[in-house]
């Protein structure tokens, strides 16, 4: 069966500011493009691409979701170091991971296109571009309407439906934990992800109004070339 990645980025003064995937049938092709072109409220560039998929697999997503709120930025952070102390970082290099995103992982001080390679033994940053990173990227949920109807049944967002795609691809693809909290201003949620401690909701891993996002994927070293091609390149629907 033939199905193609439809993918929209759209930038606004050579700054990206939305970007979504769908992974779809020929058919629905048309009704893909029209809602993809709807989500970025502002941009004066947008791009559309549209690619049939050779080789598909299907894969049943499995992180268990937790939530977790805290008083104050300090004390989620804390809490995210932990979640991924049990996941197998060790401390140092988790609280490393948060002081990149906290001051923006790239060399500039900003956010990254993409995600920090961090390597789970060293500490050292495996990445070719730091200012690029790398982009989780060709996934999609099998039945994408019952499951964000499931999940905002549950009282999470359709942010949390395309956070937990990229997050279960990301270990489908060896990344051994992960550390992510949003660009955007207004989105103070963010979350560590491996596969012993599932999906962990924590809030608020930055302050309202903070510009600076990202994520930290921990991968071995002596693996990347195989993560990277997989993030990168490999074509995955997930279901529920
Ligand atoms: N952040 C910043 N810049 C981005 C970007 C991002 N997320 N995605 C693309 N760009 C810009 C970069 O300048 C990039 O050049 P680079 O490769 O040198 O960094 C340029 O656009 C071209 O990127 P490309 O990777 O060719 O884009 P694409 O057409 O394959 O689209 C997206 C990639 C936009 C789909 C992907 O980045 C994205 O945002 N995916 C949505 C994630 C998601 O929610 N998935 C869940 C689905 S269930
Ligand atoms: P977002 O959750 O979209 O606000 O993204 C937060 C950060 O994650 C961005 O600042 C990028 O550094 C990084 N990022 C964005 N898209 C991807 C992706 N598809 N794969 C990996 N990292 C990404």
């Amino acid at each position: 069966m033939e199905w193609v990645s439809v993918r929209m980025r759209a930038s606004l003064r050579g700054r990206h500011v939305s970007g979504a995937e769908r992974i779809v049938r020929q058919e629905d092709i048309p009704s893909t493009l029209c809602e993809l072109i709807k989500r970025p409220k502002t941009y004066d560039q947008l791009h559309l691409t549209v690619e049939r998929l050779k080789d598909v697999e299907i894969f049943r997503a499995n992180l268990k979701i937790s939530s977790y709120t805290f008083e104050d930025v300090n004390e989620a952070r804390d809490f995210a170091v932990q979640v991924l102390s049990k996941s197998g970082v060790s401390e140092d290099l988790a609280r490393k991971a948060v002081n990149l995103i906290r001051s923006g992982a790239s060399p500039e001080g900003w956010n990254m296109r993409g995600a920090v390679l961090m390597d789970i033994n060293t500490g050292e940053r495996l990445e070719e571009d730091p200012y690029r990173g790398v982009r989780t990227v060709r996934v999609d949920w099998l039945k994408r309407e019952e499951v964000s109807r499931y999940l905002t049944s549950q009282g999470y967002t359709l942010r949390t439906v395309d956070a937990l795609a990229i997050a279960t691809k990301n270990i489908f693809c060896g990344v051994l934990a992960e550390l992510c909290w949003s660009d955007d201003p207004n989105y103070v949620t963010g979350y560590v992800a491996s596969s012993k401690m599932g999906y962990v909701r924590i809030s608020p891993l930055k302050r309202e109004g903070d510009p600076l996002g990202g994520r930290v994927y921990f991968v071995k070293k002596e693996e990347l070339r195989k993560v990277v091609e997989c993030l990168e390149r490999k074509a995955l629907l997930l279901d529920l």
